[in-house]
């Protein structure tokens, strides 16, 4: 009899601690790859930088992708952002796209008419930092507008889930490194386009305390940099970048001289800026963490993730390692501080690896490595001649 209750319980110790368990993670996980086959993501701004390497990770896990683009920055191959286009060829998949801006309330509802859509990733945004101190205005209207027509025809489609593309910008100049998501946002955010960052997500978060249905995760991205390894995407800014990397990699493919080093006297171990650089194909599966995050039961409101590598490294040690990847010499000087730079930026990335089970993997010679893929394989980005 003795003999029997203590297998009885043996049994029971195993159910409860192993097979339960195993039962819940196995519906978790069937739960999920049910989403990633069956969803359809809009991806708002779709044509740039971070949307193009974001629509492949999506494509590549089986999600359908309806993206959009008003084609304001990225080089437009007729129809279709070039981007887009490589993206099929990289992909094998064909990319639905609508040529439309956010702003325009009636195409963006034709579009949710059109399809089913689940959820969306919002890239679309002017994102220059000096250009938004000349044109606030414009900033404000494309940015904050854009965003808040774009919730409206979403809430009006019975949409409200959404993953929103916002910045390390958000968190000004930092009071403590590295950076937490508790960090005060908005206090010295110095120009319009941080700020735009800013009362998105006040705005996004007000929307989920006036209905409890939405879901909104924000997305503080530190330091995008590198490119698809395939060297068929990458960034490609319009006139002289105003970026640290795609600068240097201007420099290392002959189309600037030298790169200014803006200010050698930080209270950095160089003396340059330090910076938390993040590889694009990372943070592009950051957003399908993200969006499996979203389509968890029992995700409620909104959530801020920083997406970065928690290590910082200055303007001279990312010289010294493009240089190494690239096998070029990359000629500097070191000039005055450019206004409104902080000396120091870097993210505790912690919170993203507990809860959405995203941590970067690559690291600053792949960023290195696949900059300059795509820079020598492309000298004057998606233009062909
Ligand atoms: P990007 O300029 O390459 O891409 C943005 C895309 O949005 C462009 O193709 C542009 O044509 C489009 N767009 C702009 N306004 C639009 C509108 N009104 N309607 C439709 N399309 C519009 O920029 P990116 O580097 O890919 O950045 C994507 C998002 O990530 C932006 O919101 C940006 O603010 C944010 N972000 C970027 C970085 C970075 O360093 N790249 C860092 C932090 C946050
Ligand atoms: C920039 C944006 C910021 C955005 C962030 C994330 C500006 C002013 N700020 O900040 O809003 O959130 O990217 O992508 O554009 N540097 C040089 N020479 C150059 C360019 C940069 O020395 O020609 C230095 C900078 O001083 C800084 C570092 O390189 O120390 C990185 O600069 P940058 O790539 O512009 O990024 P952030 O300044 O972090």
């Amino acid at each position: 009899m003795l003999n029997l209750l203590y297998k009885s319980s043996y049994v029971f110790v195993l159910f409860y601690y192993a097979i339960i368990p195993l039962g819940y993670l196995t519906k978790w996980w069937v739960t999920i790859e049910k989403m990633k086959g069956n969803s359809t993501i809009l991806v708002t701004g779709g044509g740039g930088y971070v949307g193009s390497h974001t629509v492949v990770e999506l494509l590549k896990n089986n999600y359908t992708v309806i993206a959009l683009d008003n084609m304001i920055n990225c080089y437009s191959g007729n129809e279709k952002p070039e981007s887009l286009k490589r993206v099929e060829q990289i992909t094998g998949e064909t990319v639905t796209f609508y040529n439309v801006d956010i702003r325009d309330r009636e195409a963006l509802d034709k579009i949710f008419k059109t399809h089913k859509i689940d959820s969306v990733i919002h890239f679309a945004a002017l994102k220059a930092v000096g250009e938004s101190v000349k044109i606030p205005l414009t900033y404000y209207q494309n940015n904050v507008g854009g965003s808040a027509t774009l919730l409206e025809v979403m809430a009006k489609n019975g949409v409200k889930s959404i993953v929103f593309s916002s910045s390390a910008t958000v968190y000004g100049n930092p009071q403590f490194l590295p950076i937490t998501e508790d960090h005060p946002t908005g206090q010295g955010c110095t120009n319009p386009y941080g700020k735009t960052k800013f009362f998105v997500e006040e705005i996004m978060k007000d929307v989920c305390t006036s209905d409890p249905e939405w879901k909104v995760i924000l997305l503080r991205y530190f330091n995008p940099v590198g490119a698809h390894d395939s060297g068929m995407i990458g960034e490609d800014p319009s006139g002289i970048p105003n970026n640290l990397m795609p600068y240097i990699s201007q420099v290392a493919v002959g189309r600037r001289e030298k790169l200014q080093v803006f200010g050698g006297d930080y209270e950095t171990p160089d003396g340059t800026g330090v910076r938390d650089y993040i590889h694009i194909t990372d943070l592009a599966i950051g957003h399908l963490k993200a969006l499996e995050k979203i389509f968890q039961c029992d995700f409620r409101s909104w959530k801020a993730y920083n997406l970065g590598t928690g290590r910082g490294y200055s303007v001279l040690e990312m010289v010294k390692a493009f240089s190494e990847a690239s096998g070029k010499q990359i000629k500097y000087e070191i000039t005055c501080r450019r206004e409104g730079d902080i000396s120091a930026c870097y993210a505790d990335a912690s919170l993203a690896k507990k809860e959405l089970n995203w941590t970067a993997t690559r690291d600053v010679k792949d960023m290195c490595k696949d900059t300059w893929n795509w820079q020598n394989k492309n000298p004057k980005g998606f233009q062909k001649s």
